[in-house]
């Protein structure tokens, strides 16, 4: 059987636009235009249904902005679109990003019935002060019974977003936000520290953030804490209990092939030996008003592959071998060697076994290290960025 596909589903909008996010969301219209938002998604896969080249899919990532604005109904209708393009395999595993302040009773039981069988809810903190600082539509009571919903859905593989990091956030309280998502029982726990990205509130009015030194702190406090409740740190912000590993990021981090559908959404697809990325318009209306059939294709440079590889493996704490970056980006391991080397030297890669590793220092000064496989040529060089789960959703 060929190579098997993931799909990214990007659903642009939100009830309000929190101070600190970058994502492609936007705040919704009165309506939101589900039915046809829906038919564009499904024109916009038949365009790209030539890269995909019949493989059948192993994940599907509804992402945004909030999905969980768009009820199950348009969901179901998605779904039965895909899967009447493209095979799903018997144990496809397909998420649903989801916020806490918009789901009301029964929601979950009816995305479960249109297929989501994972649900990540950004949950951010369960102190009521930060919430309302980063400007979220909900506070940790609507935490709690968005997973008691999750519960009466039947959907135990859930994962719980977490910020720390935050503005006047002390150790004492980042360790408290870890232990009450804990004692919810998530399958998978995203720990991400708050970066100010530029063209957001906070960027253009920073407020007070811990500094360097703490939010490490933190980290290794939370970390620690994880560890012990049975969470395994596989990835620089992720952490899941045995077997609940994101399958849909693992395939990103392992620079697999994706098709990227929606507002603004990026795919990546090896075809005839080339990678090639493909586009979305940005905008909303501008990719409703295409019907969903616009957008750009390009192939990604020789040059830049090593790299935009390392971006990727080098997240995970098992790293990678040298058969797997030969097998994803087609070049020999000649073109990475003098790096690894550099590396190695430097204290920041482990390259004593069959796994190419980050060190702990490395883990913690990534940029150093993927900085060590940027092209030559300045022009052709894409940006650094380590945060954030989904190179797909811009
Ligand atoms: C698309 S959102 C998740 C779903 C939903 N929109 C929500 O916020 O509840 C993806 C996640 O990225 C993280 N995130 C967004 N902006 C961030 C930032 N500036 N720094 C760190 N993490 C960020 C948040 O944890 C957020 O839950
Ligand atoms: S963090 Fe989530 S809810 Fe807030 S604006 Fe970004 S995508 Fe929307």
């Amino acid at each position: 059987m060929s190579t098997p596909v993931a799909i990214y589903v990007h659903l642009p909008w939100c009830v309000r636009k929190c101070p600190y996010c970058d994502f492609n969301s936007h705040v919704s219209p009165e309506a939101l235009p589900e039915a046809e938002y829906v038919a564009a998604l499904l024109a916009d896969l038949e365009r790209d249904l030539d890269l995909a080249d019949g493989r059948p899919v192993a994940s599907v990532f509804l992402g945004g902005g909030t999905p969980s604005l768009f009820g199950a109904g348009a969901i179901a209708e998605l779904f039965d679109g895909i899967a009447a393009r493209l095979a799903f395999l018997p144990d496809v595993e397909i998420t649903m990003e989801a916020n806490p302040g918009t789901i009301e009773h029964g929601r979950f039981a009816g995305y479960a019935k249109a297929g989501v069988n994972r649900v990540s809810l950004g949950a951010q903190s369960f102190d009521a002060d930060r919430l309302r600082v980063l400007g979220r539509i909900h506070g940790p009571a609507e935490i709690a019974s968005a997973v008691a919903e999750l519960a009466d859905a039947g959907l135990a593989n859930f994962n719980l977003d977490l910020m720390y990091a935050l503005p006047e956030q002390t150790r004492e309280s980042a360790l408290a936000d870890v232990e009450a998502a804990i004692a919810l029982g998530p399958a998978h726990l995203s720990h991400y520290q708050l970066t100010l990205e530029p063209g957001t509130a906070f960027f253009h009015r920073p407020p007070p953030l811990p500094d360097d030194d703490l939010a490490w702190q933190m980290q290794l406090d939370c970390q620690e804490r994880l560890a012990s409740a049975g969470f395994a740190h596989y990835e620089v912000s992720a952490y899941a209990q045995p077997g609940r590993q994101c399958r849909h990021n693992l395939n990103y981090w392992r620079f697999g092939d994706y098709l990227g559908i929606g507002a603004g959404a990026h795919g990546k697809l090896t075809v005839d030996g080339k990678v090639v990325r493909t586009e979305k318009p940005r905008s909303p209306r501008a990719y409703l008003e295409a019907g969903g059939r616009a957008g750009s294709r390009h192939v990604v440079e020789a040059e830049v592959l090593p790299f935009e590889f390392m971006l990727n493996a080098l997240r995970l704490r098992t790293g990678f071998t040298l058969a797997e970056f030969e097998g994803a980006t087609g070049q020999g391991a000649e073109v990475i060697r003098p790096a690894l080397a550099a590396l190695e030297a430097r204290g920041l890669l482990n390259a004593d076994g069959a796994r190419l590793q980050p060190t702990e220092l490395g883990f913690r000064f990534l940029n150093d290290l993927m900085a060590e496989f940027l092209p030559a040529t300045p022009a052709s060089r894409p940006a650094l960025r380590t945060r954030g789960p989904v190179p797909a959703a811009g």
